[in-house]
């Protein structure tokens, strides 16, 4: 395995369905760095899963404290690799830290490619039909692309071949540097 370093955090946007959490564990073996994914994180300090949370308090409760775990994850001290829920850029808050704090990266994707990937769509109160996932994404690709510093087309391509592309941006931008031997 190389061993690299971050120098910023890194995070990954996109629709339900990109890759982004499988995309972060690929590089995080790779690469030997931190990664974390948000939805896991934010499951674990609150004790429950995200279809609870929506259940309970609503996607207004939820964003919230998606936004509570955003903040503690972008301002540790060791930069993380972060895969973010996908409604990350909902709020303009949001992706004012984002673009602030780090490196945002936008993994494209249609809604039928992701509802192959998808492979529990229990767990993801507001995917909802083909066609209001069509809607939802629709209206947030402009947030997404607007938030980001790259985007990729991730159409027919692997994990692997996406988390190669990532990485290749980022050692290209400086911000993923190999450590010394
Ligand atoms: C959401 C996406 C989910 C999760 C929650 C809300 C969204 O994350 O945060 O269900 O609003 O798009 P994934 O993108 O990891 O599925």
């Amino acid at each position: 395995m190389d061993r690299y370093e971050l120098k910023r955090p890194v995070f990954l946007i996109g629709f339900m369905g990109a890759g982004k959490t499988s995309v972060a564990r690929r590089l995080a073996r790779t690469c030997g760095i931190a990664s974390v994914d948000m939805d896991t994180y934010l499951e674990r300090s609150a004790g429950r899963s995200v279809k609870e949370i929506f259940a309970e308090d609503g996607e207004a409760g939820f964003r919230d404290i998606e936004t509570g775990v955003l903040r503690e994850l972008a301002g540790k001290d060791d930069p993380l690799l972060i895969s973010c829920g996908g409604g990350i850029v909902e709020r303009p808050e949001n992706r004012e830290l984002m673009v602030e704090a780090g490196v945002v990266v936008h993994l494209r994707v249609t809604v039928d490619e992701a509802e192959s990937r998808i492979s529990n769509k229990e767990s993801r109160p507001l995917f909802g039909d083909l066609e209001a996932a069509e809607a939802l994404r629709e209206r947030r690709m402009p947030l997404y692309e607007q938030a980001a510093d790259h985007s990729i087309d991730t159409a027919g391509r692997s994990i692997p071949q996406i988390a190669h592309d990532v990485r290749r941006l980022l050692e290209e931008g400086g911000v993923l540097c190999p450590l010394p031997a």
